[in-house]
């Protein structure tokens, strides 16, 4: 019996068995501040996983190490294309001085050891800011080519034939363009190709910026609160793209969000964060009950307020009752302390 219910669940928990990333042991620390203490969790291949917590928990650090915009204090960061663990690749590259290494299927990164492009360019793994970063000045069009540089530039072979259209060039020229016609089309973009980024209204902006990582190829995509700003319509269609990038892509997504909405209703696995620490981490029916989150959800001050009530609206859903709600805050609150 218990076996089968070992499978059943690793079943549905492929963040377990087939894990895209592993952030293993994650410190960072500035100067005294220990943004991030000691953090381990899966990311499943083909999923969505949430990454969420109150302000300054540490969501973007952990985003900035996994991206390499920072070199964390400690810890090991596996990314992983092909199907499985592969553990006996990552202890081999872990003990050789390399960033990665391939086996006959599939190929393990170390993302601690990698500068940020070379994460984007050949592990594969995009992202988006939490404050909006495109070339405002640039055309939609043109950001989406900017994005593909890379290849276009090893497709010219960093020569002046890049120049003289050569036929590599020109072909990969051809495939970035295409790739800039889809992504804009997906993302409702197409009408604004020729206009200027900075031109775009602000969901627009964020549509664009998704785009652009999407433009990369990535096997991974990482995007800083997505939904910030949006209104409920431009919220309801970012859920379908999201689903639609991981549906008819495959791409696997790790969202930072504050709008409990979204998580709840896309999430496939969410893992809580509060002072740099992991205070949960499972699916949505197991993370929206749990005191600890609860907790940490109603410790938050300021502007958090109204995302408080929205916690509270989603949790009260799941428990079925404001009663069971407010007695299980009360036993979290008693229980933990809350500063
Ligand atoms: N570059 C940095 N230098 C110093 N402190 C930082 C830096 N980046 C983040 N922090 C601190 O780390 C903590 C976590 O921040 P952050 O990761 O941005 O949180 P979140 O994204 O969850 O709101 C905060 O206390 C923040 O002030
Ligand atoms: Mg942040």
């Amino acid at each position: 019996m218990a076996q089968t219910t070992s499978v059943e669940s690793g079943a549905h928990r492929r963040w377990e068995n087939d894990p895209v990333l592993s952030v293993e042991r994650l410190t960072m620390r500035f100067g005294g501040l220990v943004a991030v203490n000691d953090l381990s969790f899966d990311v499943g291949r083909g999923d969505i996983t949430a990454l969420i917590g109150p302000n300054g928990a540490g969501k973007t650090t952990v985003f900035n190490c996994v991206t390499g915009f920072y070199k964390p204090t400690e810890g090991r960061i596996v990314m992983r294309h092909g199907a499985g663990r592969k553990n006996d690749l990552v202890e081999e590259l872990t003990a050789s001085s390399a960033q990665h290494k391939s086996d006959g299927d599939g190929a393990v990164f170390l993302l601690e050891r990698m500068a940020d492009f070379t994460i984007s360019h050949r592990a594969r793994v995009a992202r988006t800011f939490q404050n909006i970063r495109l070339f405002s000045g640039m055309t939609v069009l043109e950001n989406l080519l900017v994005a593909q540089h890379n290849k276009l530039m090893v497709a010219s072979g960093y020569t002046i034939g890049g120049v003289l259209m050569l036929p590599g060039y020109r072909k990969a020229r051809g495939e970035a363009v295409d790739r800039a016609v889809y992504w804009m089309e997906r993302t409702g973009l197409i009408d604004r190709a020729d206009d200027p980024a900075g031109d775009l209204p602000y969901g627009a902006q964020r549509r664009l910026e998704i785009a652009r990582a999407m433009c990369t190829g990535p096997h991974l995509l990482c995007l800083d609160e997505p939904a910030a700003g949006l209104n409920p319509r431009e919220s309801a269609e970012l859920n379908e793209l999201l689903q639609f990038i991981r549906n008819e892509h495959g791409t696997s997504i790790l969202l930072i969000e504050h709008d409990m909405g979204v998580v709840m209703e896309i999430s496939d696995h969410i893992i809580v964060l509060d002072y740099g620490e992991k205070i949960a981490d499972g699916d949505a029916d197991q993370v929206k009950t749990d005191p600890k989150v609860i907790a940490a959800y109603l410790g938050v001050e300021d502007e958090e307020v109204l995302e408080q009530a929205e916690v509270l609206e989603v949790v009260a859903e799941a428990v079925g009752s404001k009663e069971e709600v407010a007695r299980k805050i009360q036993r979290g609150g008693g229980e933990g302390g809350k500063q």
